[in-house]
């Protein structure tokens, strides 16, 4: 695929990207509630805002120039490994920050008008190092949302696209839910996993290669909160045989009974509907369940004690890749499930605009070629496989990112959710979590052989 460094589209996206980093931030309406962690031992939602500026900071104008930085005080706050979590506490008023922020904006601006993409060093070719900082930005986005979940919907504000999301979900084509259980069947053979890089890819999605998958079954749809109510209901987080010994005793120590945000209705009768059982805490309001959206909230360890009780398992991480990505047709790969074309509105859900999870069969036209809803955007799928190196991987360009975090205990998420910024999205992409991780907004779909 041709591509072009544009140094007005960079210079527009960083803009755009920092302005919806504040706007996230506005949506609460405390500062308090900005500067302490929002529970969990996560860091202070304000401590992202100075973290994405210090992470452009060190790339952009340290990297690239060699300048030092603006103030070694906030390079080390802001750094996640020279202060841990638990230090992340006392952070410094948000107009210093901000000026620090427009301070480096500044510099990097002007770096920009100088910088000569057409270089043999690839961190710099084609203005790889740009696209780096824009993407992390994009994550982090990402990360507010999560912690922004987690403060109860009286202490935020409503955004002004809020109103779409009802809009939406009152005029979308709903799921008869009994239909949740269809799968799609993929030939085996050959197909091409990963990413050639262009018009960006982390050093975890390189090189491209092909690889041999036997014939299995995919969902073709995530597995909605109707299917899910069901396994709770059947006693599932109380029978020992769905559970892995990892999974059983963490969900024992936790006292989980139900995905996160999920609350039971007090009174109900046996003979209520499954939606009449459940409250779900969305962003800004609690709601009656609805049983086509999919399910939100739940750790690897949920998933996978679902699949069993379901009869399936988790799809492998490549499995998942070829039942989104590959047209065994063409033969080629798509970069996004219905090709690639960036995601629009009507074609996924993603951007965070519908501030939730979207009916499992509202986007037909973002099907995969084996006809799977869902696999872009929506809620992002927990896989099977475990987050490591593979054939050809190289560190590119610093350990921190992935290599790091190949340590056994993560395991790869695929597809994006509502809340993931468009480039992001593409089928290659690697999200990693501990299996424990619940405040992602992932929910998965089941494989079999
Ligand atoms: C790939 C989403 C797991 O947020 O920890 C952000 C991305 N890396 N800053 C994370 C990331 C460095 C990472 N995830
Ligand atoms: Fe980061």
């Amino acid at each position: 695929m041709a591509y072009r460094f544009d140094k007005d589209e960079v210079e527009r996206s960083m803009m755009e990207s920092r302005k919806k980093t504040r706007e996230s931030l506005d949506l609460v309406i405390a500062e308090a509630d900005l500067r302490r962690s929002p529970g969990g031992g996560f860091r202070p939602l304000l401590w992202h805002l100075g973290h994405v500026g210090a992470f452009e900071e060190y790339w952009l104008l340290g990297r690239l120039k060699g300048d030092p930085p603006i103030s070694a005080r906030y390079a080390a706050i802001f750094d996640p490994i020279k202060t841990p979590r638990e230090d992340s506490r006392n952070l410094p008023p948000i107009p210093e920050i901000e000026s620090f922020l427009a301070r480096v904006r500044e510099e990097v601006l002007l770096s920009l008008k100088g910088f000569d993409p057409n270089s043999d060093d690839p961190l710099l070719r084609d203005g790889y190092i740009f696209d780096l900082v824009i993407e992390h930005e994009y994550q982090h986005q990402e990360t507010l949302l999560y912690l922004l979940q987690m403060l109860d919907p009286a202490l935020k504000r409503k955004p002004a696209g809020f109103g779409a999301r009802k809009e939406f979900l009152r005029s979308v084509s709903r799921l008869p839910y009994e239909t949740g259980t269809e799968m799609v069947r993929v030939a085996g053979g050959l197909f091409e996993m990963g990413s050639d890089g262009y018009p960006f890819a982390y050093d975890n999605e390189r090189p491209p290669r092909m690889i041999e998958l036997s014939d299995f079954r995919i969902d073709k749809y995530p597995v909605t909160n109707t299917d899910y109510a069901r396994f709770i209901e059947a006693g599932g987080y109380e029978t020992r045989s769905l559970w892995s010994d990892e999974g059983w005793e963490w969900k024992e120590k936790e006292g989980i009974r139900c995905p996160l945000y999920w609350s039971p209705v007090e009174r109900q009768t046996d003979d209520s509907e499954d939606s009449a059982r459940w409250l779900v805490r969305e962003m800004f309001e609690e709601r009656r369940m609805e049983a086509d959206l999919p399910v939100v909230g739940v750790s690897w360890h949920e998933a996978e004690a679902y699949a069993r009780f379901v009869g399936k398992r988790l799809p492998t991480e490549a499995e998942w890749e070829k039942a989104a990505s590959w047209d065994p047709e063409q033969e080629s790969k798509r970069r996004f499930s219905w090709g690639d074309e960036l995601p629009r509105k009507e074609i996924a859900n993603s951007n965070d605009n519908y501030w939730g999870t979207t009916p499992v069969a509202a986007f037909p036209d973002g099907r995969s070629a084996y006809g799977c809803f869902d696999l872009t955007g929506n809620v992002w799928e927990w896989t099977a496989s475990t987050f490591a190196s593979h054939a050809g991987f190289e560190v590119f360009p610093y350990p921190e990112y992935s290599e790091l975090w190949f340590d056994g205990d993560h395991r790869v998420l695929k597809g994006g959710s509502w809340a993931t910024r468009p480039p992001l999205l593409r089928c290659s992409f690697r999200n990693f979590f501990r299996p424990r991780f619940r405040i992602a907004f992932a929910g998965f779909r089941c494989a079999a052989d």
